[in-house]
């Protein structure tokens, strides 16, 4: 098991050398469909905030309904340098909204996060950072300061709400404002590693957050630093651990008392980076690694499980039965990820189709050398799983998916786990989703009895956008409710709900 992927077939990764080429004017490519589209809906670039007081509703919000839909995505704040405008679309800056829901009204905000480098690039009125991962790219001038976007995902946790990227630590937002608190949370100093992952879990028993962060001591170092947050922000635990090899270690696991880690084959590449392309590259000779451990230890009791060349980005779920853990993610059997180099072969589309899988270590069998897999629905794809968020770390009965239907159609899936079944949001052909996100019905509601809410774009509007939600118990009705926009938001990768009792300020 090594440490970091060096290989490099130079014909593939070739392309990124050169002397970087500035722009003189504030333009972003027509052909947006690389880093300027940010990875938003029709490839388009928003930067625009936004404040809509009493948004245009269609339909009946439930009255009781309080709450904030948090979400974030990949907004570029500049063009890149000619050099690097082929940079990937999750390089751009955090741009956040929020849809405030209290007695059956809406209001809308919309802020970049202030992180360090957007600052900078603000001041200086261009970009400043180069490819996506790759300090070797950015200008001198920004030596020293957070490479964080903050674009991946939204967070609330002791009363403090947090935008992140896996890259640098997270960044503290006011939820009620978008106002940037805190452009480096470290958690009082004790965030020891140098990242913070954007999927942190919260056990719903004890209160606590665990996180962990990867590439933690710098880049490309094999180290990752694991750790719990008490519900008042302390941090009550931490360990380190190392990886059997480098690569994208997107989401995690946590069960009761274990800590789970997937790696996969899209591996850190020196020889990419410091020929200024971006941070990973997908290695096919590389097989997964499935790693579990005892939450509270110190991290020397790892067991890593060998499985084929995944690649696994999102939990459904994660629970133990004694010491067999069983992890649910999607995933394809190959790269998903198209805008990364392939090392070796050609990308597949067919091999990156993402499936509901689970996937079982017990750690009470000594001789269990390979994790198991089992394909949960063969006939449903998908990506961005996500499930019931109060039921982290325990056994889970309801999961969710963005998936495509056999047109290409989004659809939102909504899976029973008990009976194998899933029930389906299809919107029609016009129109394409977003990420789901959860909402209880209200406190204390069973599990999975709510409602799926997130953003539906209309293509034959040129993409403007309605926030849609969906009654859990009636999929197939459609929309009880549609926030009608009147233009089209920015783009996103994932979004959180907060209901208001959890707000403290
Ligand atoms: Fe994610």
């Amino acid at each position: 098991m090594g440490a970091v992927a060096t290989a490099g077939a130079g014909a593939v990764l070739g392309g990124f050398a050169g002397a970087p080429q500035a722009r003189a004017e504030m333009e972003f490519p027509l052909d947006r469909g690389d880093f300027g589209g940010g990875g938003s809906e029709m490839e388009s670039v928003c930067r625009s905030e936004n404040d809509l007081y009493d948004c245009e509703v269609e339909g009946d919000l439930p009255p009781d309904l309080d709450g904030m839909f948090f979400r974030v995505g990949p907004d570029p704040q500049y063009p890149k340098p000619l050099q690097y405008m082929h940079d990937i679309p999750f390089d751009g800056e955090g741009h956040l909204s929020l849809f405030r829901i209290q007695n059956g009204h809406v209001d809308f905000r919309s802020r970049y996060a202030r992180t360090q480098r957007w600052k900078a690039q603000h001041a200086a009125r261009r970009s400043l950072f180069g490819m996506y991962r790759n300090p070797f790219t950015d200008d001198p001038s920004v030596k020293g300061l957070s490479r964080g976007t903050a674009n991946t995902q939204i967070y609330f946790h002791h009363g403090k709400l947090f935008a992140m990227k896996e890259d640098s630590p997270p960044v503290e937002m006011n939820p009620l404002t978008l106002e940037t608190v805190n452009d480096y949370y470290t958690f009082g100093g004790d965030l020891k590693g140098q990242t913070f992952t954007a999927h942190p879990k919260t056990d719903p028993v004890t209160g606590e957050m665990v996180a962990f962060g990867y590439e933690a001591k710098g880049l490309a170092s094999n180290d990752v630093f694991v750790f719990s947050v008490d519900r008042t922000g302390k941090v009550n635990w931490s360990a380190w651990i190392k990886v059997p090899y480098v690569g994208m270690i997107h989401d995690f696991g946590v069960t009761q008392k274990h800590v789970l880690f997937y790696v996969c084959p899209l591996a850190t590449n020196m020889t990419l980076l410091r020929r200024g392309g971006p941070h990973f590259a997908w290695d096919s000779t590389l097989p997964s690694w499935l790693g579990v451990m005892h939450r509270g230890g110190d991290g020397t009791d790892i067991r890593w499980f060998e499985g084929p060349g995944y690649m696994c980005t999102h939990t459904m779920g994660a629970w133990a039965d004694g010491e067999k853990i069983y992890w649910d993610m999607d995933g394809g059997d190959s790269n998903q990820f198209p805008f990364f180099p392939q090392l070796y072969e050609k990308w597949s589309p067919v091999k990156s189709v993402g499936r509901v899988m689970r996937f079982t270590a017990d750690l009470n069998n000594r001789r269990q050398k390979f994790y198991g897999i089992e394909n949960l629905y063969p006939g449903v794809s998908g990506a961005l799983s996500r499930q019931d968020d109060r039921y982290h770390t325990v056994p889970y009965r309801y999961g969710f998916l963005l998936s495509s239907d056999r047109t290409g159609g989004s659809r939102w899936a909504m899976f029973d786990q008990q009976t194998r079944t899933a029930r389906f949001y299809s919107p029609g052909p016009d129109t394409s989703l977003a990420e789901m996100c959860f909402v209880p019905r209200k406190t204390g509601a069973p599990e999975g009895d709510g409602y799926l809410i997130g953003v539906a774009s209309r293509r034959k509007e040129y993409g403007r956008s309605d926030l849609i939600l969906v009654d859990t118990q009636h999929l197939d009705d459609g929309p009880i409710a549609t926030v009608k926009m009147p233009y089209r938001v920015h783009g996103q990768i994932h979004g959180f709900w907060v209901p208001a009792d959890q707000l403290t300020t």
